[in-house]
């Protein structure tokens, strides 16, 4: 390897690995940024109040739920046994069109419409006969109870027109009057972290915290009523879970290719975390790099670089097969040298252990502000793809918390949770509909939070 690829290697590597000691930096501004957040007061965590507890396990019926939030919407009917068991009846994905994510609000929400009806006629259900729909909506929406919620801005490259700021449960309520299904009541709107959550502790009571790691990322967890300063509701049940909206965190350094990606992204500025970590942006943090090599003449022959030049060309996917040892005949660089492969994955390996660690250290907050002395274990519910298919990601997290806890890391189990956002919109549904929750959420439906 030459001189100067080396030594540009050297500083990339001082440019994306962070220690123990600086996890430990990042874990007290989060842990202030989580308190700002609670009180209502500017902060880059939105601490958003869901209206919504842990289940206890004995929910039952059958219920309605639509999980929203990637690139396909899923409907599910699910079918709770009242003894930690949630198993899904019927279950269909939808794909999310390019028109429908970037159109106007009510192709939007009539493209859910016309998902759910087709999910009725594929598996000949009759809605009637659910107890009520959960609504899996990811992305940040201030909630003023358990069924509403006003989007603050779209992430992930949703644009439809006509959201922000309105409430999305009216807006589906209304797609569904369009098509005659006005019948169907949402009984509750939660974030698929808080879904996560939900699905894990139905069964297993020690989840406390629920993850994406997926094209978005954020988290969430059961917070004390009475440490929650900016709720003014009733302080009972004493805890609510809360949607910490993790992806905007912004007190974390920055070098200049994540500046770049953001200059260039669809809302700069904003989902400061979420970019160093999401799959939808890995591939374009190490596309950046790369280019940036190729300038230099570090790498690549120029008849082959252009796999690289377009923006978003490169996915956390690519990156992932290329860990696997598959990518470079994908993209059609089966001629790329040896030598320039192994930068190549050196280059990938840097962005997504990157994101590993941060990802850990951002759950070693959320314990230590739920555990502060860390006295008890801890279960955290995660999906997404990032966690479940990414070479050595868990791995690097795991090690992240080892650097971070010592032997307590022991006390923190990572545990897949597949699908768990729309099986937990169920459970949330069945939660919202029990008599005393309902009577609750009467009484709570004019509360506003910040
Ligand atoms: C959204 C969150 C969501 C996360 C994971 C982020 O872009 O803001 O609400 O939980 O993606 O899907």
């Amino acid at each position: 390897m030459k001189g100067q690829t080396q030594s540009f290697l050297e500083d990339l590597h001082g440019l994306f690995y962070f220690n123990a000691q600086d996890a430990r930096d990042i874990m007290l501004r989060f842990h202030s940024e989580m308190g700002l957040g609670l009180t209502g007061k500017e902060s880059s965590l939105k601490m958003i109040p869901s209206f919504v507890r842990r289940p206890k396990g004995k929910e039952k019926g059958s219920f309605l739920a639509i999980d929203l939030g990637g690139t396909n919407i899923r409907v599910l009917a699910v079918s709770l046994d009242g003894k930690g068991r949630a198993e899904p009846l019927a279950i269909s994905r939808y794909p999310i069109s390019h028109e429908a994510m970037t159109g106007t609000g009510d192709m939007f929400f009539d493209f859910i419409a016309e998902s759910m009806e087709s999910f009725f006629k594929e598996h000949q259900i009759d809605a009637k006969r659910l107890q009520g729909l959960g609504f899996t909506f990811s992305f940040p929406v201030v909630q003023s109870s358990i069924a509403s919620g006003r989007l603050i801005s779209w992430t992930k490259g949703f644009s439809a027109s006509g959201v922000e700021g309105e409430d999305v449960v009216e807006l589906l309520t209304r797609a569904l009057k369009r098509r005659n299904m006005g019948f169907i009541e949402v009984a509750a709107l939660i974030n698929d972290t808080v879904g996560t959550l939900v699905a894990k502790s139905y069964a297993n009571p020690a989840c406390d915290m629920g993850v994406i790691l997926g094209t978005g990322t954020n988290a969430a967890y059961p917070e004390k009523t009475g440490r929650i300063t900016k709720y003014k509701g009733p302080r009972h049940p004493d805890e609510m879970i809360i949607n910490i909206e993790w992806g905007g965190f912004n007190k974390i350094r920055r070098n200049i290719y994540d500046e770049t990606l953001d200059r260039g992204s669809f809302n700069p500025g904003e989902q400061r975390m979420e970019k160093m970590v999401s799959g939808m942006y890995l591939g374009e943090i190490a596309r950046l790099i790369i280019m940036d090599m190729v300038k230099e003449g570090l790498l690549l022959n120029p008849h082959i670089h252009h796999a690289f030049s377009e923006p978003y060309r490169l996915t956390a996917e690519h990156l992932s097969l290329a860990e696997q040892g598959q990518f470079f005949n994908e993209l059609g660089l089966i001629q790329v040298p040896q030598e320039d492969r192994e930068i190549i994955l050196e280059v990938f390996r840097l962005v997504s252990g990157r994101s590993a660690r941060i990802a850990a250290t951002a759950i070693s907050a959320v314990i230590t502000w739920m555990d502060k002395k860390m006295d008890s274990s801890h279960v955290i519910a995660i999906d997404g793809s990032l966690f479940e298919k990414y070479p050595n990601y868990r791995e690097n997290m795991e090690a992240m918390l080892r650097e971070i806890f010592g032997d307590s890391a022991g006390k923190i189990k990572l545990e897949k949770e597949m699908d768990g956002s729309g099986i937990g919109a169920a459970i949330t549904a069945a939660i919202a509909s029990s008599p005393w929750d309902k009577s609750l959420i009467a009484r709570l439906s004019s509360l506003r939070c910040r």
